[in-house]
């Protein structure tokens, strides 16, 4: 059976509170082997580690502080708590983190502290970084270019921009994360990812957001994994066991994990 990973998927999340363990059962059934779970706040970190506690070789927490819950009052508290948690054992990265200008423009100044801070932490901790860039991919690297100093490395997590922009992430050492957009009718991904190459490239959910089609406006699964890599060996012209066997390589070669 093939191998997949999800690379980022936000398991621990109350959509899953019915039925999660057989979820991710699910997804292990399907030759999903590792799920990378990043965190969102101080309020996501207890279910996130009692996931990864109930599935300590499927489920791989990581640290940081997104940008959707970077807010004036507590950020600094936020980021106190990330650091805390981030010196007190191993992780497999940091974040998710990056800068939001979808849901909110008025907080970018903060966003951007709390993602230079991040940049920061993964580099002394060589982890790689998860970035969340939605609407905001200049700002995103632009920090990632400044920070870059030979030890970062990480993901554009749910990557979305030009082939331009995909190019220069890459050469910043970092890996272009796609999920379940790439099966979307509208999606301009398929032609800019024909052009990128294989070795760049992550597969994720997002789960429980974003669903591939079929399930599009469904509740998303680390299972559905399988549906992306489908469509991406659709769009390079590849069969879905040479996306898998590359993909996973490629998580396993970022995350420090050896093969
Ligand atoms: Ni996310």
């Amino acid at each position: 059976m093939q191998t997949l990973i999800d690379t980022h998927a936000h398991l621990y999340s109350g959509k899953f509170d019915p039925d999660r363990s057989e979820m991710v059962q699910r997804a292990i059934d399907a030759g999903v082997s590792r799920m990378y779970l990043p965190n969102i706040d101080a309020g996501s970190i207890d279910a996130m580690l009692a996931l990864e506690a109930a599935f300590p070789e499927h489920c791989f927490a990581m640290m940081g502080l997104h940008p959707g819950s970077v807010q004036p009052d507590t950020y600094e508290q936020e980021l106190a708590l990330v650091e805390k948690h981030l010196g007190e054992r191993a992780w497999a990265g940091v974040g998710e983190t990056g800068i939001d200008l979808y849901w909110d423009k008025s907080t970018l100044d903060i966003q951007k502290i709390s993602f230079a801070r991040q940049i920061e932490w993964a580099k002394d901790l060589q982890l790689p970084v998860i970035i969340h860039s939605r609407e905001s991919n200049e700002e995103c690297l632009e920090l990632v270019s400044a920070g870059q100093d030979g030890r970062l490395r990480g993901i554009f997590h749910c990557f979305s921009g030009t082939l331009e922009q995909a190019m220069r992430m890459i050469d910043l050492g970092f890996m272009l994360g796609i999920g379940g957009t790439l099966t979307y009718s509208k999606s301009t991904l398929p032609e800019v990812l024909r052009e990128v190459p294989l070795e760049s490239i992550v597969l994720e959910t997002d789960a429980p957001y974003l669903s591939p089609v079929p399930h599009r406006g469904k509740r998303n699964e680390s299972a559905y994994v399988a549906l992306v890599a489908e469509k991406l060996a659709e769009v390079k012209a590849l069969t879905t066991e040479e996306i898998a066997r590359a993909t996973t390589r490629n998580a396993l070669r970022m995350f420090g994990v050896e093969a």
